[in-house]
């Protein structure tokens, strides 16, 4: 994978129907998407319960595309290793997860993955400042997590921000997880973001068996995110 800042969007699977995760995933890829989002809860970290490692390698095999997994889990490290196997690309780690991002990065990157560390709405940009040079991406929550279809938060757009001339010229993405739709995306990318997570906004209005308001949905999103 080479890097760049393309607009990419990555729908959550968190809103597919949990019956036919392999043919949610071939519609939203033959729909248009970029990468495929899995978010990860454990019931702990957020109050809800999702994807364990053997989910994600039984998707693997019908994800083309880049598997973005989100760990919303604490305690995290001793996790990741089975995560990796199972596939995944980029793993995304909190830091509010422990006390010990640096190591949970370095964890990652020693997988063959690439690394993500994301930042619930309450913490602020700084938090990454000497994590910038073992980083992938950082995962911006616009939302606080463990529920898809919540309400986009505005003050988020000035963290975006701030990380954006953070990073200069590294080679990291900005992800922007939550409440994204054709209103939202158009002020994130313009304070910098590149990778726009979205399930609720993707999957609404389709289906396995209708799945053309999928690619309305994700052209919707881009169109809007270009202006
Ligand atoms: C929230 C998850 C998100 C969520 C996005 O905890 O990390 O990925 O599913 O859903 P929407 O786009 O519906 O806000
Ligand atoms: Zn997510």
């Amino acid at each position: 994978m080479t890097f760049d800042r393309t607009l990419k969007i990555a729908p959550s699977i968190l809103s597919a129907d949990f019956a036919n995760f392999g043919l949610e995933i071939q519609a939203i890829e033959d729909q248009g998407c970029d990468w495929v989002h899995v978010d990860v809860m454990d019931g702990h970290f957020v109050p809800n319960l999702t994807f364990g490692p053997p989910l994600c390698a039984a998707i693997r095999p019908h994800i083309k595309t880049v598997m973005d997994v989100h760990l919303m889990i604490s305690p995290v490290d001793q996790y990741i290793e089975a995560y990796a196997a199972a596939g995944a690309d980029y793993i995304t780690a909190h830091v509010e997860a422990g006390a010990h991002t640096h190591r949970t990065m370095q964890a990652i990157r020693a997988t063959g993955a690439k690394a993500g560390v994301a930042l619930n709405p309450a913490t602020p940009a700084g938090e990454i400042e000497y994590l910038l040079d073992m980083i992938d991406m950082v995962c911006v929550m616009t939302v606080n997590p463990g529920f898809g279809g919540q309400k986009f938060i505005h003050s988020q757009i000035e963290k975006v921000r701030q990380l954006r001339a953070m990073i200069g010229d590294r080679p990291i993405h900005i992800e922007i997880d939550g409440g994204v739709t054709p209103e939202t995306a158009p002020l994130v990318v313009a304070a910098g973001a590149d990778v726009l997570v979205a399930g609720s906004a993707v999957f609404k209005g389709g289906s396995v068996a209708n799945p053309a308001p999928y690619g309305e949905n994700i052209r919707a999103i881009r169109v809007a995110a270009a202006q």
